[in-house]
């Protein structure tokens, strides 16, 4: 039942938006900032605990810490491992590994890897909550290609905060097709974790559950506010992940020189692709070349959003500060990608994207998320086409678990170069339709697709899809669960998983 549409509150908000000043350089927090004062830090690397003939074995605890993100003063993070952002996995194609997470956090929470093609009770299924003091065992194959993903929070109507609060980090799959190309490494490739927050005056993250958005004022790259990196000049590969809650950015270097785009959610573009800007939204994936061999040391080129074209906001910045050899390669031609096309035996199937007034809750098809429902059941390998009909004034970047995708058209434009690798989080703007197409491969069982904003998907933008292997009734093990719960009495809001 969508009764009212959502345009004219949204529109209302949006002029009073306008309205507010913008901050344009310096950052608003508990302390005064200047942009590019704290140097950019990398993330460290995980390390197996032990390893055997096929698996490597890792151990992770989620748990509270107080970091300084903003210098002088201390947030209280949620982290794996006590890190905003968590620290990064670096697997290899083909080899398994096992992930041990243990919640030291005092409330519930579970993880999703991102991107990955896993059996559906080591996907984070928001409703198979690890309970406080309880650990996991999460199974990752690691059986696709060379791609950036990443893993995050992904409990039922606590993802938005959960994930506020720092649980996210990177997961790189490495293979030997990527290598074979020479691309820039190990210090030459450099992972940049987009987040935007608000701080309040004792230093905390500002969270708030949201129902619309979730906009934060301080940039932060890897966990540190608009820093400052520097580089020698030569070729650096950048992993961006936009791991914010809501904004959607538009990167692009101030020297209005173009990105070369390489790389998007599901690894390498077909072909290398000079881009004046990229699009980003939340979960999407870029990742880009930059040869600061066409720069003299001294430099200093800066990342920038340009979302706002009126008022560009930098992201951070880069100091060409040393020369040095580089024997790494940009090649044009990065892989072949099969192009899907729908056949007759193609599933057809429509997504309608709005908000329900009555309830104040974002809508598939009308319904909000019930983990007790089943949306949608494909079958193992079919191909199916979905159809993102966006009837609302906002963006919805929207997301499916196991499978990647590739977009087919737009109605409202063309799909950009960079959005013609293998997806599986694509922009859908306000009024408009996207349509892409999947083959249902790997695994059967429950999985989830969802808007990545995640204020819409906590309120409650989300559907559950069972993937089955034929016709036969789904095996009653796929509904067993571990009820937890909603704060909100009045909610209808299903996260158990019985029906
Ligand atoms: Cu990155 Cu279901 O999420
Ligand atoms: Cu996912
Ligand atoms: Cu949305």
């Amino acid at each position: 039942m969508r009764s009212r549409r959502e345009f004219l509150k949204l529109s209302m908000a949006a002029t009073a938006a306008l309205a507010l000043p913008r901050p344009a350089g310096a950052l608003r927090g508990p302390v005064a900032l200047q942009p590019f004062s704290v140097p950019l830090r990398i993330p460290p690397v995980m390390k197996p605990v032990r390893s055997d003939g096929e698996r490597d074995f890792y151990e992770v605890t989620m748990r509270r810490a107080r970091v300084e993100i903003l210098p002088g003063s201390r947030t209280t993070i949620w982290g794996f491992d006590g890190r905003f952002p968590g620290p990064t996995f670096k697997v290899r194609r083909g080899r398994p590994i096992v992930v041990r997470r243990r919640n030291e956090l005092g409330v519930p929470t579970t993880t999703h890897l991102h991107g990955g093609e896993v059996p559906w009770r080591s996907d984070g299924h928001p409703s198979l909550a690890i309970a406080p003091g309880d650990t996991y065992d999460f199974s990752y194959p690691n059986d696709q290609d060379a791609a950036t993903l990443w893993y995050h929070d992904h409990l039922c109507m606590r993802t938005s905060r959960n994930n506020y609060m720092g649980l996210a980090g990177l997961y790189v799959i490495e293979d030997d097709a990527e290598d074979e190309l020479n691309l820039p490494r190990d210090a030459f490739d450099v992972p940049l974790v987009l987040h935007d927050r608000s701080f309040a005056k004792d230093g905390s993250f500002r969270f708030r559950d949201k129902v619309d958005l979730l906009d934060g004022d301080v940039y932060l790259v890897n966990g540190r506010p608009t820093p400052f990196f520097r580089v020698a000049n030569r070729k650096y590969r950048f992993r961006i992940l936009n791991a914010s809650h809501s904004r959607g950015y538009t990167l692009a270097l101030d020297t209005g020189d173009p990105l070369m785009q390489i790389g998007s959610d599901q690894g390498l573009l077909a072909v290398a692709t000079p881009a004046a800007s990229i699009p980003l939204w939340p979960a999407e994936r870029a990742e880009v070349v930059i040869d600061f061999s066409a720069y003299p040391v001294g430099t200093k080129i800066v990342l920038q959003d340009e979302a706002d074209p009126a008022a560009a906001r930098p992201i951070m910045r880069f100091d060409v500060a040393r020369g040095e050899a580089d024997d790494s390669e940009l090649p044009t031609v990065l892989r072949s990608i099969e192009r899907l096309v729908p056949g007759p035996t193609t599933v057809q199937r429509e997504l309608i994207l709005n908000k329900d007034l009555d309830t104040n809750r974002w809508v598939i098809n009308g319904k909000p998320f019930d983990a007790g429902r089943i949306d949608i059941e494909p079958r193992l390998g079919d191909t199916e086409v979905w159809t993102f009909v966006n009837e609302s004034t906002s963006t919805h970047p929207m997301h499916v678990h196991l499978v990647r995708f590739q977009i087919l058209d737009r109605n409202n434009g063309q799909v950009s170069a960079g959005e013609l690798g293998w997806k599986d989080t694509v922009r859908v703007d306000p009024s408009s339709r996207v349509r892409v197409i999947m083959r249902f491969e790997g695994f059967t069982g429950r999985y989830m697709f969802h808007c990545h904003n995640l204020a819409h998907e906590d309120h409650s933008m989300m559907g559950q899809m069972l993937v089955r292997a034929g016709a036969a009734p789904a095996p009653p093990e796929l509904f067993e669960g571990r009820y937890v719960g909603s704060s909100s009495a009045a909610s209808k809001f299903r996260c158990d998983l019985t029906r």
